[in-house]
């Protein structure tokens, strides 16, 4: 079974509720064919949901928290998301990880709780330039994928899609090498085939991440274990991220 090609954006602290709404509007007047995903800011997920209704954009939210309500000041729940129109969420984004330093072990909790409500997660991964340098990439990569998904199923695998951002490419401009990229998702997979089976390994889409604009998505996705994208800075204009997507098909 061919794996879906899916192309992500995350918006990040970017966008008002007004200026979600223009940007959808704009958006949708590009006719772009294929399904889309965004990740918005929690206050824009309700109105941009509602405005997405019938069109092939999927709106979803950036992060949660584990625990379904509490005294957890300034955060939010999975079914806070769901109410509000979200169909997705990113977990374990590398700004979580390393400006909110958020440890493997949270994330894992994040995504047994998705994976309980039956949610869509993005899990993101990816190494440090410093790891990069060190030759420790595969560890990184081995670790954050065994600890996250510690006691995740393999039929809760369905709603989890892997995006690999390596951190040193993340708004910097400077995108991983096809080949770099691909390597890393290759390794992906015999990870998963190792944590799981061969199958789940081939069916999971894992997207690439990290600098990623509509001059260089063709030859990324291009590459055989590159399913997709998760893109910040070029998701952020209507003409830019349509452009994008349709260079990917
Ligand atoms: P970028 O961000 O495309 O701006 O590098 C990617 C991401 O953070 O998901």
């Amino acid at each position: 079974m061919a794996r879906k090609r899916i192309i992500a954006g995350n918006w990040k602290m970017h966008s008002t509720i007004s200026q979600s709404l223009d940007y959808i509007q704009t958006f949708s007047s590009f006719d772009v064919s294929d399904k889309v995903y965004l990740a918005v800011p929690y206050t824009a997920i309700h109105p941009a949901a509602n405005a997405c209704k019938d069109t092939n954009i999927v709106i979803g939210a950036q992060n949660m928290h584990p625990e379904l309500k509490g005294a957890f000041t300034g955060e939010i729940s999975i079914g806070m998301l769901k109410e509000a129109g979200a169909q997705f969420v990113l977990i374990g984004h590398s700004e979580r990880r390393h400006v909110f330093k958020e440890d493997d072990s949270f994330i894992n909790k994040k995504l047994l709780r998705a994976a309980e409500e039956n949610f869509l997660s993005f899990f993101c991964i990816g190494e440090t330039e410093q790891q990069r340098e060190n030759n420790q990439t595969k560890e990184v990569l081995k670790n954050q994928l065994t600890l996250g998904l510690a006691n995740i199923s393999s039929k809760q695998m369905n709603n989890i899609i892997v995006a690999y951002e390596p951190v040193w490419a993340i708004g910097t401009g400077k995108t991983a090498t096809p080949e770099m990229a691909q390597e890393a998702h290759s390794y992906i997979r015999a990870c998963l085939a190792e944590l799981y089976d061969d199958t789940i390994a081939q069916q999971l889409s894992i997207l690439y991440g990290g600098s990623v604009k509509p001059d260089n998505i063709a030859e990324l996705i291009s590459q055989k274990d590159i399913d997709g994208a998760l893109v910040g800075g070029a998701s952020l204009k209507p003409d830019s991220f349509s452009q994008l997507v349709k260079n990917s098909g």
